[in-house]
């Protein structure tokens, strides 16, 4: 792995490091820097004006240009047709990735995002840079929203999928996309954030055989439920309402083959930090 960059690093995290009027703040960065008529229609310029924000001014919890690259490089390889995110925030990865897809001859990317107000910063973002054709924003929490797409007919597959959202919502998020089937042999998923602050239930789940998983579905009870220890956990380390979440348990599909390897990387402000990688190869009949 390449070292870190320290002269491309965010600036410091900070106890509140979000909702506090930064994501607006970054707006009104973006369109008033003094070549935005440069800007406008180039994603690449967006995400370095993002970056300039977040080194310059105040930090955000964007996926950076280390992971990001990890992912765009996945892209440009699986060439999704269509591709989802779950968790946007400013748009940053949506920008990066949607760019990707496109590039890689893709038709749609979905950006769900729960906080109705960074959904409309992602929008924003999204029109200026020229995407605002190709991308959805969706606003709403990830597995209402991953529901009615499908129920609507307007999400048929998914051929890749970012995870970037509530932790303990990654397995569950996923499980119920195997359910509808949604995420099936050929679908690849890309997880951030699973060693900082880590995914132990998720990275268990996508690393399990099909035997594994299938016994796992019928031990499963309300008691001994690790999900619901996790969130609980999350909850108790994030005192924001990030936690304020219900997680809805899915069947999945406990058949799905899948491959697994974790990608060490760092986060923008240089902690180390990695992507799953996930790949769906197969199914097992049941
Ligand atoms: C780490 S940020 C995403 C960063 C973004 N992917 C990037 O790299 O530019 C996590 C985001 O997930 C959103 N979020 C949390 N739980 C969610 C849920 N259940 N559904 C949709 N979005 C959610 C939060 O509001 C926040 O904006």
């Amino acid at each position: 792995m390449a070292e870190f960059d320290q002269s491309k690093a965010y600036a410091e995290q900070e106890e509140v490091f979000f909702d506090d009027g930064r994501e607006l703040e970054l707006l009104h960065f973006v369109y008033g820097k003094p070549d935005i008529e440069e800007i406008r229609g180039n994603p690449q310029k967006v995400l370095a004006a993002i970056d300039e924000f977040a080194r310059t001014k105040k930090y955000l919890m964007n996926v950076g240009e280390d992971k990001g690259k990890i992912v765009t490089e996945l892209i440009s390889e699986v060439k999704p047709e269509t591709m989802v995110e779950l968790g946007g925030y400013i748009g940053y990865s949506c920008l990066l990735y949607a760019d990707a897809v496109r590039k890689a001859g893709g038709k749609r990317y979905f950006s769900l995002e729960r906080d109705p107000v960074f959904g409309a910063v992602i929008s924003s973002l999204v029109d200026l840079a020229g995407l605002g054709d190709f991308v959805k924003v969706i606003i709403g929490s990830s597995a209402v929203s991953i529901k009615r797409l499908h129920t609507e007919g307007t999400l048929k597959h998914i051929d890749m999928m970012f995870l970037d959202h509530y932790k303990p919502a990654y397995k569950t998020d996923l499980k119920l996309c195997e359910e509808l089937k949604l995420v099936t042999p050929g679908s690849v998923l890309a997880a951030d954030n699973v060693i900082k602050p880590g995914n132990p239930p998720y990275l268990e789940y996508v690393r399990s055989s099909v035997a594994e998983k299938r016994k796992a579905a019928e031990d499963s009870s309300d008691e001994s439920n690790p999900d619901a220890r996790f969130a609980d956990r999350t909850a108790k380390q994030y005192a924001n309402r990030q936690t304020e979440e219900k997680l809805q348990q899915s069947r999945g599909n406990p058949n799905l083959i899948y491959e697994s390897k974790l990608i060490n990387s760092y986060e923008p402000s240089g902690v180390p930090d990695g992507v799953e990688i996930t790949r769906c190869t197969g199914e097992e009949s049941s």
